[in-house]
């Protein structure tokens, strides 16, 4: 039952048929029976996120590999209580029906290597290196690396790693957080730094946090 809705969502998803979906399933990743992917990451995620957490498309999906497992944990917990919304992540978010399941997802992705990414806007990459260690005083910003690590790798259990990441997917949470559309960060920590950025400000630090390795 819960496979058949799976299904049906990503079908749904993806403008397909579930007859078409469960004629072609996705090939299952060559990984060693002891270091299996949860059946869940080659059922579902792998479409958009990939088996190893490289996404299919990064402009529209973010990467997963080497992302904070608490963290990954709890966004799927708060894409399903509403707090985070996204039209096509919400539904899928629901694909993930215990919280062993999660668990499981969230150290697959989290064990696997991350393809890095660069920056390539060097007129930006100033302004972004120095809010990403020093932050702005006079604006009340603090630095980035404080909460997210020196190289973006993020913190666990709460911060994510941000390098690796595509520019145009970090810009968009910040957005998301500066127009209170993304509401999920504890205390407000982020929605209070983002509402601080100017659009210059969020072009040139989500620029330089992709590229940091
Ligand atoms: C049809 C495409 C699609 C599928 C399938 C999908 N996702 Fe996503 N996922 C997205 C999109 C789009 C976002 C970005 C949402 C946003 O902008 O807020 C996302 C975001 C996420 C995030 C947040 C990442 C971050 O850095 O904050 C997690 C965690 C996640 N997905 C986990 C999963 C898991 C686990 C599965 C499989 C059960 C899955 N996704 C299946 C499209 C998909
Ligand atoms: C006080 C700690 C703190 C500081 C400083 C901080 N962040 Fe965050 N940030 C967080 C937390 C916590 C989250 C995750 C919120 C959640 O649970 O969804 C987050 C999430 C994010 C995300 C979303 C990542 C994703 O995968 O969806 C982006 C982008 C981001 N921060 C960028 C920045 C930038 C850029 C700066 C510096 C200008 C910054 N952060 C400074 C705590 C911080």
């Amino acid at each position: 039952m819960m496979r058949t809705m799976a299904l049906a969502l990503v079908a749904a998803g993806f403008g397909l048929t579930a007859a078409a979906q469960e004629s072609a399933p996705p090939p299952p990743p060559p990984q060693a029976a002891s270091n299996e992917a949860p059946s869940l990451v080659t059922g579902v995620c792998v479409q958009c996120h990939g088996a190893t957490g490289a996404s299919a498309d990064p402009a529209l999906y973010p990467h997963l590999s080497g992302q904070v497992s608490d963290y990954i944990v709890k966004q799927l917990r708060d894409f399903k209580a509403g707090v985070r919304n996204d039209p096509v992540m919400t539904s899928m978010a629901y694909t993930v029906a215990t919280d062993e399941d999660a668990r499981a997802v969230a150290n697959w992705y989290a064990g696997q290597t991350v393809t890095p990414s660069a920056a390539t806007q060097p007129d930006l990459i100033e302004r972004g290196k120095k809010l990403w260690r020093a932050g702005d005083a006079a604006k009340g910003i603090p630095a980035c690396s404080g909460c997210h690590g020196a190289s973006g790798q993020g913190l666990p259990a709460q911060y994510p790693r941000l390098s690796g990441q595509l520019p145009s997917y970090l810009a968009q949470q910040l957005q998301r957080f500066r127009n209170g559309e993304r509401a999920n960060d504890p205390e407000g920590m982020m929605r209070a730094i983002a509402e601080r950025l100017t659009d210059n400000d969020v072009k040139s630090v989500s620029e330089y946090a992709s590229g940091l390795r």
